[in-house]
């Protein structure tokens, strides 16, 4: 199959959140969208449910694992050898809601919640909204890779002010430094997660965007008894590009979670839609063609960034993910590089300040462009960039 890339023109007529708030004259490369048009499988059951039946969904009840328990359960087999418990289904719009739910359910106000930093930005605001004060543990840059502080991490569950962590968040693939953890890291996390009791809420929305070389391991994959205490949450927005569609689903390991799921149904959070169901559906059953030539050209695209970034720019290939982490701060542009480069090169980064203070001097640029646009960012970059 070969993708269409989009060209600038029929990209800035896109009314979504990315190209929307670019300036005229200005490339983005900032939220977490690509720049492809959409699977045809997925066109095809999005348009088959808009010409058959746009009426009440027949799956409201959704105990037995619903719309999409059987399709996730094939896909963690099938992908990651993780045998997921259909029945342990349930949907969300979207990643953030599925992670607030199992909060809300999974943990008390005031219990600390520990997380690895830079910190996908709308994390740490929402867990101080819901009064779950954020323990953030830096991943640091040693021998040439990020690594996880699991020493650290041991001391921030513990509580260094004596109020021990309730639960562990976990982003893996992470965003944004691209780091696919191995099974001796996330042993050892869960090892932790035993010992302290902790609730594991698991996105691994970027999981199946993992380049040759690296393997993604489901965390709740790791033993049952990790099984039993992590919440999985996945969707179709990275992968597939399905952000707009707001669909997502938990595979929720806690039974005391499950349960209260199911009894707020229809009460405290709302359900998904059709559209989203069967777009999510389709990707995971017929996509994988579209996927694997998405991945293609993302696999060639994360090399041409290494190779054209200017001297002065760190930039670690990312094992997962369209998403580069730019170190800027040899370049002496300050806390926040993205405003010199929208100012200077027209080009709209991630600010690397918003994920938390490991971020200031940082980027994160968004390469699932087509190659002749991500040519062009990267040579305004370049351009831009003193000496
Ligand atoms: C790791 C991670 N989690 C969650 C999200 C947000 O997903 P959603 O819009 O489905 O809540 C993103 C978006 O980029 C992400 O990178």
């Amino acid at each position: 199959m070969t993708l269409e890339a989009l060209d600038l023109a029929t990209l800035s007529r896109r009314d979504g959140e990315k190209w929307a708030s670019a300036p005229d004259g200005v490339l983005p490369a900032w939220v977490a969208d690509m720049d492809f048009p959409i699977s045809p499988v997925i066109r095809r059951a999005l348009v088959n449910r808009i010409d058959t039946d746009l009426g009440y969904p027949a799956w409201y009840d959704e105990s037995d694992g619903g719309p999409l328990g059987e399709a996730f359960a094939e896909r963690m087999l099938g992908r990651f050898g993780f045998a997921a418990d259909p029945t342990h289904v349930r949907l969300f719009t979207d990643i953030n809601q599925a992670m607030q739910v199992a909060l809300h359910f999974g943990t008390s106000p005031g219990d600390p919640v520990a997380l690895h930093a830079p910190v996908c930005p709308p994390f740490t605001e929402m867990l101080l909204k819901l009064g779950r004060p954020p323990r953030a543990v830096p991943i640091r840059w040693h021998d040439e890779r990020w690594q996880l502080d699991l020493d650290r991490l041991a001391d921030e569950v513990r509580g260094r002010d004596g109020v021990p962590c309730r639960a562990l968040f976990l982003v893996n693939p992470h965003n944004p430094t691209g780091r696919v953890f191995l099974r001796d890291e996330l042993e050892e996390l869960a090892r932790l997660a035993v010992e302290h009791d902790l609730l594991v809420i698991s996105d691994e929305v970027h999981a199946e965007l993992t380049y040759d070389g690296y393997r993604h391991i489901p965390f709740a994959a790791i033993s049952e008894a990790a099984a039993a205490r992590t919440v999985t949450i996945t969707s179709g927005s990275k992968a597939f590009n399905l952000a707009g569609v707001r669909c997502a689903v938990a595979h929720i390991g806690v039974k005391e979670v499950r349960d209260a799921v199911d009894a707020h149904r229809g009460i405290l959070f709302g359900q998904v839609n059709a559209l989203g169901v069967d777009a999510l559906r389709a990707a995971w059953t017929g996509g994988d063609t579209w996927l694997d030539t998405v991945k293609t050209l993302l696999a060639r695209n994360r090399l041409r960034v290494a190779e054209r970034l200017p001297e002065g720019i760190g930039y670690r290939l990312p094992e997962a993910t369209y998403l580069a982490w730019l170190d800027c701060r040899a370049l002496g542009l300050g806390e926040d590089p993205s405003a010199f480069f929208l100012d200077r090169a027209k080009v709209m980064l991630f600010r690397g300040s918003e994920f938390g203070p490991e971020g200031r001097g940082f980027a994160r640029l968004n390469f699932a462009t087509s190659p002749a646009v991500l040519d062009e960012l990267l040579d305004r970059i370049r351009a831009a960039v003193p000496g």
